[in-house]
């Protein structure tokens, strides 16, 4: 009986270690979020569709910024939010990216205030954003970055967002609305 349980007391010491080994692996092991400026410095070339600035010309750039004016204010307001709309939870959720998500998985150079940035379609990118993973369409998706393999998954992923949860919904007609905020690199 001794003997027994000393072998089931070493065997629940190795299991503890195992396991507790695996979840501190996986906590450390998430891509984190690194911002529109990281991106930015290699996607801001004309000859390659100039990302940085097609984005800045969008209106998902300015998304934050429209969460500060009266009109948003109203709306919260109306909805029955007491806090102001850049203050309220919902409001920033389609107008941001990552923003219930925790500290420790933003970098440094993320800001909220970017609004609907980069990552809000492309995934978290500090996994994927290395050159050598970049040009490497399987790498990087392994690596987090989101794979829009064709046009439903790409309007799937529009209308997270653009839905009647909005509460100034317009219908979306994604052709439409792509080719308003499209950035890809010109074929050569
Ligand atoms: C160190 C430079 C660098 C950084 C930083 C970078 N990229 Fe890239 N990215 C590239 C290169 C190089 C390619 C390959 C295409 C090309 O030559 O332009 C690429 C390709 C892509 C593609 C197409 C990939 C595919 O397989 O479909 C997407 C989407 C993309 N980048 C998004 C991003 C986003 C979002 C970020 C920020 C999280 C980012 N990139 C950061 C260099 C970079
Ligand atoms: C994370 C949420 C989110 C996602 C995902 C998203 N959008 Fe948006 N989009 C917004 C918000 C918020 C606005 C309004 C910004 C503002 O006016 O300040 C907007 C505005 C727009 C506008 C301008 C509309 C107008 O009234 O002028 C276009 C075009 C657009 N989005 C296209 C797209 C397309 C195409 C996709 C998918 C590839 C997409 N969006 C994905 C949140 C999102
Ligand atoms: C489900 C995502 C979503 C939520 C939640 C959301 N918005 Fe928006 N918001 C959008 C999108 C997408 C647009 C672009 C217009 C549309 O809905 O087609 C937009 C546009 C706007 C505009 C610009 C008005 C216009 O006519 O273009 C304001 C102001 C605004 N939202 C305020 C708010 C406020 C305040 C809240 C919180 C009470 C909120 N939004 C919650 C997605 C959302
Ligand atoms: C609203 C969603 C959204 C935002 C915001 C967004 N992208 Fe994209 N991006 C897409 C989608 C969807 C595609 C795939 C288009 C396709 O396959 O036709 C794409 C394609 C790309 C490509 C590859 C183009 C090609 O022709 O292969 C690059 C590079 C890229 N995005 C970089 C960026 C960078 C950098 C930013 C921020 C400055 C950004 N994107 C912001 C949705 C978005």
């Amino acid at each position: 009986m001794k003997k027994l349980f000393g072998i089931s007391l070493i065997t629940v010491i190795t299991l503890f270690f195992t396991f507790s080994n695996y979840s501190i692996v996986l906590a450390g092991d998430s891509p984190h979020f690194v911002g529109v400026k990281t991106c930015g410095m290699c996607h801001k070339k004309d000859a390659k569709g100039n990302q940085l600035k097609v984005w800045k010309g969008s209106k998902h750039a300015k998304a934050y910024k429209t969460l500060q004016t009266a009109e948003a204010d109203k709306i919260a307001k109306d909805k029955g939010f007491k806090t102001k709309a850049v203050e309220t939870p919902e409001c920033l959720s389609c107008h941001t990216v990552a923003s219930n998500v925790d500290a420790s998985l933003k970098g440094k150079k993320f800001k909220i205030e970017d609004g609907v940035q980069c990552e809000a379609c492309h995934g978290a990118g500090s996994k994927y954003k290395k050159k050598s993973i970049m040009k490497d369409h399987a790498k990087a998706v392994a690596a987090g970055l989101t794979d829009f393999k064709d046009k439903a998954t790409i309007q799937k992923k529009c209308e997270t967002c653009h839905n009647k949860k909005s509460p100034s919904y317009k219908k979306f007609d994604f052709k439409k609305m792509w080719k308003e905020i499209a950035h890809n690199i010109p074929k050569k």
